[in-house]
């Protein structure tokens, strides 16, 4: 049975719902009471918005130039979007739209609860595109590195901005690393795009960043049977298996774990298919970066067992740095270069996994 009284009781979690609530919070709120922004299969994109997150493991790889690019080419295909600076640390999104800090923070809302999630939307200089800045609160890692129960009013009120304020997709710009929480929200989305660029050190932190997203689910679905340790062991068989014959990756260890623990292995196997990992390779210079968007979806479908699909890549290019010191989004300053048309095809692939049609 699971034990779940007291994080119904959560003041944080009651007020979330009581000022950000709506019937699909409400009457999906059963999902969310073990205090985590996750759920074994996700509500469509038809009742709450499209979640896309933009990881990477790696401090400098593009996931806030293309978490904002990426919103403004979606939002020309007719839809509106919300963008999150997720780093309340370091963020910087809001440069990428070419304004400085606003007042009001994802800070206020998460850390110290003084405004709502709707007060902190802030209109970008595109159409159909507001975005949340983080902020630059120096004890939010300690925070969420504490406790789940942050994330569940900013889950709850991101879901619920389908309803309060027509919000069709929301991206999340997340920190670098593989934080508790950069992972619980990379797993939470519908899809979780991974940046990378074609160097050694950036892929490698690519490839922790996929494992990283596997322990979570795992993680997760011991917490939610009240089995840790079932975890703590699927977890360190597949270290042990892998290890000995590292060509057969995770998913050829499934099938030998699931003779041990068939209800958890089932689960965690319809929770990773209810998921998409997409690839997006940046600063690419010649084919064979560009190459590695398709190799790397091979190599993370079979060995980690996870759905993943090559979003694109974006070429390297000087635009990049001049409309950040012209202080205009990438998009808007340079829309027919090389870099636009690459944002665009990553977006309509995007939509496409999502399984949404463009509307313009
Ligand atoms: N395609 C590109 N062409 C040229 N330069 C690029 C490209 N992509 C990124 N850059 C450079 O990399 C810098 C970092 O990009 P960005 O801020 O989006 O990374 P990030 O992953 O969000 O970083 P952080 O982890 O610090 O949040 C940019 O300021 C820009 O100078
Ligand atoms: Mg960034």
């Amino acid at each position: 049975m699971l034990n779940t009284d007291s994080l119904l009781k959560s003041s944080i979690a009651t007020k979330a719902v009581e000022t950000e609530g709506s019937a699909f919070v409400a009457q999906h709120y059963n999902n969310w009471k073990l205090g985590l922004p996750w759920e074994t299969v996700l509500p469509s994109p038809k009742q709450m918005p499209a979640i896309i997150a933009v990881g990477g493991g790696k401090g400098g790889v593009g996931k806030s130039i293309v978490s904002a690019n990426l919103a403004a080419t979606i939002a020309q295909y007719g839809y509106r979007v919300l963008v999150i600076d997720m780093d309340l640390g370091c963020s910087n999104l809001h440069s990428h739209f070419g304004v400085a800090m606003p007042k009001k923070t994802l800070a206020d809302f998460v850390l110290t609860q003084r405004l709502g999630f709707r007060e902190l939307m802030q209109p970008a200089s595109i159409p159909g595109v507001a975005f949340i800045a983080g902020g630059k609160e120096e004890s939010w890692s300690e925070y969420m590195e504490q406790s789940s129960d942050h994330l569940l009013p900013l889950w709850q009120a991101i879901v619920a901005s389908k309803q309060q304020s027509k919000v069709d997709v929301v991206l999340l710009d997340l920190g670098a690393g593989t934080q508790r929480h950069t992972m619980d929200f990379f797993s939470a989305a519908h899809l979780g795009v991974i940046t990378v660029l074609p160097e050694p050190t950036s892929i490698e932190n690519a490839y922790v960043f996929f494992k990283m997203a596997l322990w979570k689910l795992i993680e997760n679905l011991g917490r939610r049977y009240h089995q840790p340790e079932v975890a703590q062991d699927i977890k360190a068989a597949l270290s042990t298996m892998v290890g000995s014959s590292l060509s057969s990756g995770y998913t050829a260890c499934f099938r030998e774990l699931a003779l041990s623990y068939p209800q958890f292995m089932q689960d965690l196997t319809r929770t990773m298919q209810a998921r998409c990992h997409g690839i997006l390779v940046n600063q690419a210079r010649d084919q064979s970066d560009i190459d590695l968007g398709l190799s790397m979806e091979h190599v993370c479908q079979k060995y980690f067992g996870f759905p993943s699909k090559s979003v694109g890549y974006l070429n390297y290019d000087e635009a990049v740095l001049k409309s950040l010191k012209n202080r205009r989004l990438l998009v808007s300053e340079f829309p027919h270069s090389m870099i636009a048309k690459r944002l665009s095809v990553a977006a309509a692939q995007s939509l496409k996994i999502l399984g949404i049609q463009r509307r313009s």
